[in-house]
């Protein structure tokens, strides 16, 4: 959720939306067992798609490619959130920034970042320079707790997870093959591995439904993995590779390691790459959630085939600087990417910055984390108590800087169109949410609201969202409820 300011040009509060800071848990789908507005959409759904980028045909422009026209329609269609915000945005005594940048900036501002001699001048090893990697590696064997030390050789640095799904999609297929992806997922990930690599993605989808007690709403489960992948080679079409978001954006879901092993498990029986996205791996601020990096695991069934990837984006605030790390144990993937770096690479400067402050373990531990989560934990518990209040269910595992909303009782209808609308009531009041088509959800009504942000921000973000839904018609309360449940059993 971003807040945008009321009056006249300026903006006012604003809940970042992916880089921000971060809040609370309650846990699993909060309130989705009370939600009873109206029968949810009878239709079955459809358990994948395969998305097809070009399909959406834009209007082609006489200076442009055909793939040069696609690739300014992505920017034309998805940023319009974006743009409404940084065109009016929020200036609080000119300080926009969110509140994980505050313990940060310091730290990066410190006279010992600041270093320059020749080598790091030089073109660099594209893997990035040895110090960094060898810094990389520690970093990740401590925070990951990887059973055995990981290795420098393993890692390939380079400007952001974004370049590094671009990247992997290049290397690992060819034009037109496909990756699976859970959906709801984070919707950029469709552009990055289509506008270089002519990659799709074929999504697995997941529903609020929950079936069981020791179900939750959106589980991903192998079944629902090999139904996907079936159902894309009927067609036809090539998969190549898994994508798993842990902790997941939007849901802020995070893996068992049983499920992790499981999903792992089924990859490896079809020769599937994995790529583990664990962007938000220091931002899960319950420790009650489980969180387990992919790199913990004992034994991974395919390492050859198994791919991590964290940057600092996320748990650090940092998604300008543009850092991003790979860590696989496949030599040909490792040398292939390192090539793209040509491409993608960081300044030796950067590196230089990065490695002073990835090897400060005692100011991770003692100031920075404890920090960042107290401040996560405490907005997402005001942001949660707040929707539970307002009769709001919603879906959240104490990860993330986000809530996944239902608003689907909002809806006069349950289509996309209605729930377009019902976010742009919403941007017209200054408040930017994420709407749940943009992440491939297949049940319109689906919001995520980004929490990562000051109190008095936050509690004017949603007076904002209050207002909107208090104009909006509800549905009939008498209509039965959704066969939706919180689990009750044990979670994970
Ligand atoms: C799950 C996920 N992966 C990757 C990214 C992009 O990361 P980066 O800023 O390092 O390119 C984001 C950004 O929001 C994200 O949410």
């Amino acid at each position: 959720m971003f807040t945008l300011p009321q009056k006249e040009s300026r903006m006012t509060t604003a809940c970042p939306d992916s880089d921000s800071i971060q809040g609370l848990a309650s846990n699993k789908g909060d309130g989705l067992e009370r939600e009873c507005s109206r029968k949810p959409d009878q239709k079955p759904l459809k358990f994948y798609g395969v998305g097809d980028p070009a399909a959406v045909l834009p209007s082609s422009s006489p200076y442009l490619s055909s793939r040069g026209s696609v690739i300014k329609w992505f920017w034309d269609s998805a940023e319009e959130g974006y743009r409404t915000y940084h065109m009016d945005e929020y200036d609080e005594d000119k300080n926009p920034s969110v509140i994980l940048l505050s313990p940060l900036c310091p730290q990066l501002s410190q006279s010992d970042m600041l270093h320059v001699e020749p080598a790091l001048l030089q073109y660099p090893d594209w893997r990035g320079h040895l110090f960094l990697r060898e810094e990389v590696a520690r970093f990740l064997s401590f925070y990951c707790r990887s059973p055995a030390p990981l290795k420098p050789e393993n890692v390939v640095v380079l400007n952001g997870c974004a370049s590094l799904f671009s990247a992997l999609a290049m290397v690992l297929c060819e034009a037109g093959e496909a990756f699976l992806i859970p959906a709801p997922y984070y919707g950029a990930i469709t552009q990055h591995v289509y506008l270089y690599g002519n990659v799709r993605l074929v999504c697995v989808y997941l529903d609020s439904e929950v079936t069981g007690l020791e179900t939750r709403p959106f589980q991903l489960t192998v079944e629902k993995l090999e139904m996907a992948l079936q159902g894309a080679n009927s067609e036809g079409v090539k998969v190549k590779g898994l994508i798993l978001i842990n902790p997941q954006n939007p849901l802020g879901d995070v893996y068992s390691p049983g499920e992790l092993q499981e999903y792992l498990e089924f990859a490896k029986r079809h020769e599937l790459h994995v790529m583990v996205d664990e962007v938000y791996m220091l931002s899960v601020f319950e420790e009650s959630s489980g969180y387990r990096s992919v790199l913990s695991l004992e034994r991974l069934p395919d390492p050859q085939r198994t791919h991590v990837m964290w940057a600092t984006s996320k748990d650090f605030g940092m998604s300008g600087l543009r850092f991003g790390t790979l860590y696989t144990e496949n030599r040909a993937v490792a040398t292939a990417v390192a090539s793209l770096c040509r491409y993608h690479g960081l300044s030796g400067l950067v590196q230089y910055q990065m490695a002073q402050l990835l090897r400060d373990h005692d100011w991770i531990n003692q100031v920075y984390l404890p920090e960042n989560h107290a401040r996560l934990k405490a907005a997402h518990t005001y942001v949660s108590e707040d929707l539970r209040a307002l009769g709001i269910p919603f879906v959240s595992h104490g990860a993330g800087f986000f809530i996944w909303v239902d608003l689907r009782k909002y809806l006069p209808e349950a289509t996309f169109e209605e729930e377009e609308l019902l976010w742009r009531r919403f941007l017209e009041n200054k408040v930017l949410l994420s709407f749940g088509k943009a992440f491939e959800c297949k049940e319109p009504g689906w919001f995520r609201l980004v929490f990562s942000d000051k109190t008095h921000r936050l509690r004017l973000g949603m007076q904002r969202v209050r207002q909107v839904l208090q104009g909006q018609p509800q549905l009939a309360d008498g209509a039965p409820p959704r066969q939706i449940q919180e689990p009750r059993g044990p979670h994970r």
